[in-house]
């Protein structure tokens, strides 16, 4: 998401973006982030970074919470100190995925596992230390880099006869250019003067399950590679064992974004058609 919004904003131009990876700022160092923001004195704080592994942070909590929780709530101080604003991401993994229709912001979370549990904390901390701030909740990301689903599906695809997919566990997959788009939308009304701080949820329009994403990305990357995949088996959610449990239907309701911001939800399916062109053009 951090390369995402650093590629975007400079393309876009209006702000100015400082692009520190963990190497630079490690969030979990309150001194850290104190030199940092004291050397670059920036207008807003993006926290990109998180700690996603959610099968592993069953068994690394202190790890997880040291990332999603704790630094989150550093974070807000150090921001508090300066009085700059923070724009945080979270994620549907607060949620428990049993309500089929959509979670809007004031629905009740009930986080799943130990990386739901750690972004909900996380967000609390946050609420609670810094009344300037927006979370944005977004779901199922997908780009040309980082451990995603569309590269582990075309990943498999690479090497597998027969592939299986999740057919009962539904969502909205959302590119994260996409989400870039909705930060830099959303910081600049902030910028202007609009008064609209809050939780918000965001992720790309048009419900799936995962068996049928990825016959969507299979037939997206179809146009560019020819894989090994020739059977593609649906299975239910119950039959794909990890650690961590999964929300079934963490669909994220967007009307809040719409209402207050005015920004609208742009269809996955010509993100992933945008991310095959990019992907396949880089590989030439
Ligand atoms: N990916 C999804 O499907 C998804 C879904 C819903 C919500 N979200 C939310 O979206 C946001 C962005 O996720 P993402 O997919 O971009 O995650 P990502 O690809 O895993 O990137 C997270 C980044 O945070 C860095 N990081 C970890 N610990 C750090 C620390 N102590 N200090 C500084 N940087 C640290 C990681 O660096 P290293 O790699 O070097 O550790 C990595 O570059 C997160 O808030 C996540 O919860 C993601």
């Amino acid at each position: 998401m951090g390369t995402a919004l650093s590629r975007m904003a400079a393309k876009d131009g209006f702000f100015e973006i400082v692009a520190l990876g963990k190497a630079q700022l490690d969030i979990t160092n309150e001194d850290q982030i104190q030199q940092a923001l004291a050397a670059h004195l920036p207008d807003y704080v993006v926290n990109c970074a998180t700690y996603d592994y959610v099968d592993l942070a069953e068994q690394n909590q202190a790890l997880c919470y040291g990332v999603n929780t704790d630094a989150v709530e550093k974070l807000a101080r150090v921001c508090g100190d300066f009085s700059i604003p923070m724009f945080h991401l979270s994620t549907d993994y607060v949620f428990d995925g049993h309500y089929a229709s959509g979670y809007t912001e004031e629905d009740e979370v009930a986080p799943l596992g130990v990386y739901g549990d750690s972004k909900w904390q996380g967000e609390e901390r946050l609420r609670q230390l810094l009344p300037r701030h927006i979370i944005l909740r977004v779901s199922w990301l997908f780009s040309e880099q980082g451990d995603n689903f569309v590269l582990r599906t075309l990943e498999t695809a690479r090497k597998q006869k027969v592939m299986e997919a999740v057919s009962d566990r539904r969502g909205c997959p959302t590119a994260a250019s996409d989400v870039a788009r909705v930060i830099l939308a959303m910081l600049k009304q902030i910028h202007n003067g609009a008064d609209a701080w809050g939780t918000y949820h965001y992720c790309g329009a048009e419900i799936i399950n995962r068996y049928d994403f990825c016959k969507e990305i299979l037939i997206a990357a179809g146009s560019y590679e020819s894989f090994e995949v020739e059977k593609l088996v649906p299975i239910s959610g119950k039959d794909y064992l990890t650690e961590a449990l999964r929300p079934n239907t963490s669909v994220l309701t967007c009307r809040k974004l719409l209402s207050v911001f005015g920004i609208r939800q742009r269809p996955w399916r010509h993100e992933l058609q945008w991310l095959m062109r990019i992907m396949y053009k880089h590989k030439d």
